[in-house]
């Protein structure tokens, strides 16, 4: 299957309406064309494949039957990181990004987490926006980390941002299942 379905256009729909479920090897050959879509250094087949592999905790939320969010969190003793958290971008400012960030804190503190971190280009003021919103707060910033979206792009900045767990209560907070 191709995705579709990936203009611009942000209709305001709600959280809630999500289905989540776990990430499954059924999913990837779709999740990886989103990906390509979505990320100027996107993950491939493989590397979800081997997130997978690896046991990282990872998900995706469908509305009707398509997927319209995904992440993958990776565990650890005492802390998380979110390695990838996307919203595909005819469902942004849905609450969407907001509601999977939420569910990945969750997910962390049960697991024993204390505290989670990510890390974020520089000039993603989208993501930057979300993750500030929830109370992550930058603690290092990592020079020309990331690369270009092309060959002669110079490399971006990352900010890696982390929160204390469990997250404060969200508006938008998850429901559901996964
Ligand atoms: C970043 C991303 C996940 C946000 O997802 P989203 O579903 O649109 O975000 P939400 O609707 O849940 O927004 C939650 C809050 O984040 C902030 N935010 C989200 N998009 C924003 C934007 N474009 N500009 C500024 N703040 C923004 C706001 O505080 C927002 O709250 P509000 O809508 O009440 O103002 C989405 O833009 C995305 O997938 N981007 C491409 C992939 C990416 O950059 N992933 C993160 C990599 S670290």
């Amino acid at each position: 299957m191709t995705p579709a379905g990936l203009a611009t256009a942000a209709p305001r729909r709600v959280a809630a309406e999500i289905a989540w479920r776990p990430l499954t090897a059924g999913d990837l050959a779709y999740v990886a064309a989103l990906e390509a879509q979505i990320h100027a250094a996107p993950w491939t087949l493989g590397n979800f494949r081997d997130a997978m592999a690896a046991g990282y905790w990872a998900t995706v939320g469908e509305r009707e039957g398509r997927i319209l969010v995904y992440g993958v969190l990776m565990l650890a003793p005492g802390e998380a990181q979110i390695l990838n958290l996307s919203v595909v971008p005819d469902a942004r400012r849905g609450g969407l990004g907001r509601a999977l960030l939420h569910r990945f804190a969750a997910v962390a503190a049960e697991r024993g987490a204390a505290q989670i971190f990510l890390e974020v280009r520089a000039g993603n003021a989208a993501a930057i926006g979300l993750y500030a919103a929830a109370g992550f707060v930058p603690v290092a910033r990592r020079a020309g980390y990331y690369p270009g979206p092309g060959i002669d792009a110079p490399r971006e900045d990352a900010l890696v941002m982390r929160a204390a767990l469990p997250l404060p209560a969200a508006r938008g907070a998850p429901v559901g299942n996964a």
